[in-house]
C-alpha cells in the first residue's frame, strides 16, 4: 500500500523521526530524511538506503525558505508528495544526551524563541509549503507530532508543540474541501487531503 509513495519526514536524522523513516522505508515508501544536522540526515538515509530508495536534505525548520526548498527539492526529484510528517523538534524532557529543558526563571530568551521557531513555525512552514502540491494532486497526509499530554491545551507554556494541535484541526477543516479526516491519534495529528 505504501511501496512508491513519497514520505517527507523532518527531524529524522535520529530519534522517532528516524524510526518512523524506517518503518515507512521497510514498506517500500520513498523515503526523505531532512534534518538541520547534515551529517544525521546523510547517514539516516544511507542506512535505510538498504531498504528503499532515499534522499537526505538538509534542511532548518525555522527557517522558512529552507523548508520551501525542502519541497522544491523533493518535488523535482519526486513529481510528488504522499505524506509530510512534521517530527523536528526541541523536546522538553529526557532522551539521547538533551538536556532537560531550563525552568521559565532561569530560561534565556533565545531559547524560548528556539523552541517556539522549531516546534510552532516549523510545522507550519513544512504545512504551508506542501499543501499547493497536494491540492493539485488532491491527495496527501499531513502528520504533526507533539508531545503528548492529551488534547486540551496546555496548563503551562512549557509545550509550544501543542499549538499545534489548532493549527492541524485548521489544516483538517480547510482540507475538507478536499474531503479531509482529522488523526484521532493523540501524539500524531494533522489533516488529509483526498
Ligand atoms: N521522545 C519522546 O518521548 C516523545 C514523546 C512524545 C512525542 N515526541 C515528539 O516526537 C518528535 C521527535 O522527538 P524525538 O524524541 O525523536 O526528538 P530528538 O531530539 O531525538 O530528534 C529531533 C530531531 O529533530 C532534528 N531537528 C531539531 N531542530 C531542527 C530544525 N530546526 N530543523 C530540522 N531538524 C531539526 C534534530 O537534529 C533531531 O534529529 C517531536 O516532535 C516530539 O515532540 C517525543
Amino acid at each position: 500500500m505504501l511501496e512508491n509513495k513519497v514520505v517527507v519526514i523532518t527531524g529524522s536524522g535520529q530519534g522517532i523521526g528516524k524510526h518512523a523513516a524506517k518503518t515507512f522505508a521497510q514498506e517500500k515508501a520513498k523515503v526523505v530524511i531532512a534534518d538541520f544536522n547534515a551529517d544525521l540526515a546523510k547517514k539516516s538515509a544511507a542506512e535505510l538506503s538498504a531498504l528503499t530508495e532515499t534522499l537526505a536534505v538538509h534542511a532548518d525548520v525555522r527557517e522558512e525558505e529552507s523548508v520551501k526548498k525542502l519541497i522544491d527539492q523533493v518535488i523535482s526529484r519526486f513529481g510528488q508528495i504522499d505524506a509530510l510528517i512534521n517530527n523536528a523538534a526541541i523536546v522538553p524532557h529526557f532522551a539521547w544526551n538533551i538536556p532537560r529543558w531550563p525552568l521559565i526563571a532561569d530560561m534565556p530568551v533565545e531559547f524560548w524563541d528556539r523552541v517556539i521557531h522549531t516546534n510552532l513555525y516549523g510545522t507550519f512552514f513544512g504545512t504551508k509549503h506542501v499543501i499547493p502540491h497536494m491540492a493539485k494532486r488532491k491527495s496527501g497526509h499531513i502528520i504533526n507530532l507533539y508531545g503528548g499530554g492529551g488534547r486540551r491545551l496546555p496548563r503551562s507554556f512549557a509545550h509550544a508543540q501543542s499549538q499545534t494541535l489548532p493549527v492541524g484541526r485548521r489544516l483538517a477543516q480547510r482540507a475538507k474541501i478536499y474531503g479531509a479526516a482529522e488523526s484521532q491519534d493523540r501524539r500524531a495529528q494533522g489533516g488529509r487531503v483526498s
